[in-house]
């Protein structure tokens, strides 16, 4: 038996209308809150889209807190931001145009003097800036390609929080140690697999996000800061649901769909390595004190009970669940 408080998801994506309905359920059921990502077809990218987006979520599981980022794009005006504060907003999010799924309205000139000057006052009124840490370059240089922008960031805004989101890159690490005010998040998938499992037997379409999943080594660094619960790190799922017809229509949409497994299979993923004294901080403690969510929000109060039993895995229409190994249930 294993216990975990209040697990939280540091970036998450639901989708709207009936996807929304199909997918809430599975990240309400076992975490107590998380970041959800504004990247909708039309962008979550003012103060009254945000809380109307946070209302539906509410409205349809009242025990889950979902934490709406604001899209960034230059009309995201300082008096924009102020309002969003007001209205208990405090998390911000850069793509970088064209990256990835849903960022053709992402910002394309991340250090332009208008970018900077919304940048200043978030960091005057407390925000933190969640990124998509990517350019265009050659696939697997992508995120490396974004260190020069990433590290002129932290340096000329060393009160704003930065989170690298989604870290797949093991040469990202020392950033972490060289900038007090960079953390990361690391999903379950880039702990779990690198290229391979994406396309050295059959291509799986079920394994391809972005970032793309990487070397064996950059796997086994990102496990062991996990694993260890680094203090500056912790879990965003990046689960992100493409219904089969999308997968397919667009020539494979990138995104993994792992909600409905996640602590289960991170559970297994802690207990094969005999690190399950480290779990709570990965999934929780340290994205409270990261994001400093107590003075922030009241968290919905979550306990979960999970034994050492293989799940059911659920069949959901229209969606596919990765292999993850799942040795561990939740009970209660
Ligand atoms: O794989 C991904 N899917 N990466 C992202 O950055 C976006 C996400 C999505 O929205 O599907
Ligand atoms: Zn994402």
């Amino acid at each position: 038996m294993f216990t975990l408080h209040n697990p939280l998801d540091m970036h998450l994506h639901l989708r709207e209308g009936e996807m929304l309905a199909k997918v809430l359920p599975f990240s309400a059921r076992a975490f107590s809150a998380a970041v959800v990502m504004p990247n909708l077809q039309e962008p979550i990218n003012t103060t009254a889209r945000a809380l109307d987006y946070a209302r539906q979520i509410q409205a349809q599981s009242t025990e889950f807190m979902p934490l709406v980022a604001l899209y960034l794009q230059e009309s995201l005006s300082p008096q924009e931001l102020e309002n969003a504060r007001r209205n208990g907003l405090f998390l911000i999010k850069l793509y970088p145009q064209n990256v990835t799924t849903n960022s053709t309205q992402g910002v394309a000139d991340i250090l332009s003097p208008k970018i900077l000057e919304i940048l200043r006052a978030a960091q005057d009124l407390d925000f933190i800036l969640c990124v998509h840490a990517e350019t265009q370059d050659f696939v697997l240089d992508r995120e490396v390609g974004f260190h020069p922008i990433l590290e002129s960031l932290c340096a000329r805004f060393p009160q704003l929080p930065i989170i690298l989101e989604h870290m797949s890159d093991a040469r990202s690490i020392p950033l972490l140690e060289k900038y007090p005010n960079l953390y990361a998040t690391l999903t379950l998938h880039h702990i779990t697999w690198h290229l391979d499992a994406l396309l050295g037997a059959r291509l799986n379409p079920h394994l391809f996000c972005k970032p793309l999943l990487k070397t064996p080594k950059d796997q086994e660094a990102l496990l062991q800061l996990a694993l260890s619960a680094h203090p500056k790190v912790c879990f965003g799922s990046d689960s992100a649901p493409h219904s089969l017809a999308h997968k397919h229509a667009c020539a494979c949409a990138a995104g993994i769909f792992s909600a409905p497994l996640l602590l289960e299979a991170l559970t297994t993923l802690f207990d094969i390595h005999h690190a399950l004294d480290r779990l709570q901080a990965f999934v929780s403690d340290n994205a409270r004190r990261i994001y400093q969510l107590d003075r922030r929000v009241q968290l919905p109060k979550k306990s979960l009970t999970l034994s050492k039993h293989p799940p059911t895995i659920p069949t959901i229409p229209d969606l596919i669940i990765p292999p993850f190994a799942v040795e561990w249930r939740i009970d209660a």
